[in-house]
């Protein structure tokens, strides 16, 4: 199947006596057993079979076939939220002394976790510039256990070369993990990018209509966990073969952190994927043309789009994600007040973060997810105080439009 087909069919068919074809909302914690060894059996991996919603549940288990078949893993576990995911695949992989490293200018969440919550483990983050795959192998050392990057980084706007960085990272024998979120398998297939693992946060366009919060974890089944250095997953790997990953996922940190996600929210990221492909077309056509009216704009200093036709990254952005380039942009106007002035003028575009939403969002970064960072770290990161976020809807666009214009004219 391809990723708009199987976000439709795989994974669940109907209700065999009703013929009900929407994956039911299963609200519940546990589940009943006519024997206590057919729970033991469960319990003990011989059978399977749901027995508590913090480790598995029916209606998320349908998310995870359906986000696993688009993206041409071998398995996925979903999670309560994008940060859930991220987190589960570090707490599972990394120990004292380990390294990862990332690209600048990713998600501010992930680099707060990675300083701050794996710097108090003594796991150490190495960040390099984005575009530059050289700084990504002079930066691997005999402790790097994890190469991690974002498809687009948000909201610097870069655009690794993903192909290069799967080879360092296999060179490393350390598994390249993508945060997908900003491209979803609609633009490019996790197996495709040479990903191992994938990170979705579903929140963004899986949901799509800012709804739920939501995360996914998808193993491609690239990384040989037999000939790995993590030494559970390894130990795992002579039972489950390529489910070694998953399998420690689910029954040590997902199970023992307690991250699931509620079956209702696996319900709506279902109904998102089902139009996911359709919205994304139009979110990147849009984002293009906002791009493009933003470029040629008097008010306007810079404008960052990867999808941009004279963008640095157009060849990279046409190899890796046929020409697409995402929904989100960034661009700069003479100052702060200039940026905080033109926020306050929009009718239409709404002054929220997060992004993937049917409505177009707006936000000045500086202020809000990087206001913990000094002036020039936000700086280094491509978040300057004149700079403002979009996350462009699927709006008509002339209205998108005249409500840009009147912002940036007053
Ligand atoms: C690229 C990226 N990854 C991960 C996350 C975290 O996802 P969540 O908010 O679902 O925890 C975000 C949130 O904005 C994001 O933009």
């Amino acid at each position: 199947m391809q990723p708009s087909t199987a976000a439709i069919h795989a994974g669940y068919d109907r209700n065999p006596v009703t013929g009900a074809t929407a994956v039911p909302i299963y609200q519940s914690a546990s589940y009943a057993f006519d024997s206590a060894e057919e729970l033991a059996d469960i319990f003990a991996g011989r059978a399977p079979g749901h027995v508590y919603s913090r480790i598995s549940n029916p209606t998320t288990h349908a998310l995870e076939q359906r986000l696993n078949a688009m993206e041409g893993g071998v398995g996925c576990i979903a999670t309560a939220s994008g940060m859930a995911a991220i987190a589960s695949v570090c707490l599972a992989l990394l120990r004292p002394g380990d390294e990862i490293v990332a690209p600048r200018g990713i998600f501010g969440g992930t680099v707060s976790f990675f300083q701050h919550v794996l710097g108090n483990f003594r796991i150490r983050s190495v960040f390099v510039d984005a575009a530059d795959a050289q700084a990504f192998r002079n930066a691997v050392t005999t402790n790097t256990r994890m190469i991690f990057a974002e498809t687009i980084t948000n909201p610097s706007m870069d655009v690794p070369d993903v192909a290069a960085l799967s080879g360092i990272a296999g060179e490393a024998n350390a598994p390249f993990v993508l945060d997908a979120t900003v491209t979803t398998p609609v633009l490019a297939r996790g197996v495709d990018l040479g990903a191992d693992i994938l990170v979705h946060s579903t929140t963004k366009f899986i949901n799509g209509h800012g709804t739920a919060i939501g995360g996914a974890i998808i193993d491609t089944g690239r990384y040989d966990w037999s000939a790995s250095p993590f030494t559970e997953v390894n130990e795992l790997a002579r039972k489950a073969g390529p489910m070694a990953l998953l399998a420690y996922l689910r029954n040590r940190i997902c199970r023992d952190l307690g991250g699931c996600p509620a079956p209702q929210n696996s319900f709506l990221m279902l109904q998102g994927l089902e139009t996911l492909h359709a919205r994304m077309r139009i979110h990147c056509d849009n984002a293009l043309r906002l791009a493009s009216y933003l470029q040629q704009h008097a008010a306007v200093r810079r404008v960052r789009y990867p999808g941009l036709p004279d963008s640095p990254y157009a060849e990279r952005v046409k190899r890796q994600f046929g020409g697409a380039g995402g929904a989100i942009l960034t661009f700069d106007l003479a100052d702060r007040a200039a940026a905080f002035a033109c926020l306050n003028r929009f009718r239409l575009a709404k002054r929220m973060t997060n992004l993937g939403d049917a409505r177009t969002l707006v936000l000045h970064p500086a202020s809000t997810i990087f206001a913990e960072y000094a002036a020039d770290e936000r700086k280094a990161l491509g978040v300057g105080d004149e700079t403002i976020r979009v996350a462009v809807g699927i709006e008509d666009f002339t209205d998108l439009q005249e409500d840009f214009e009147q912002a940036l004219t007053g």
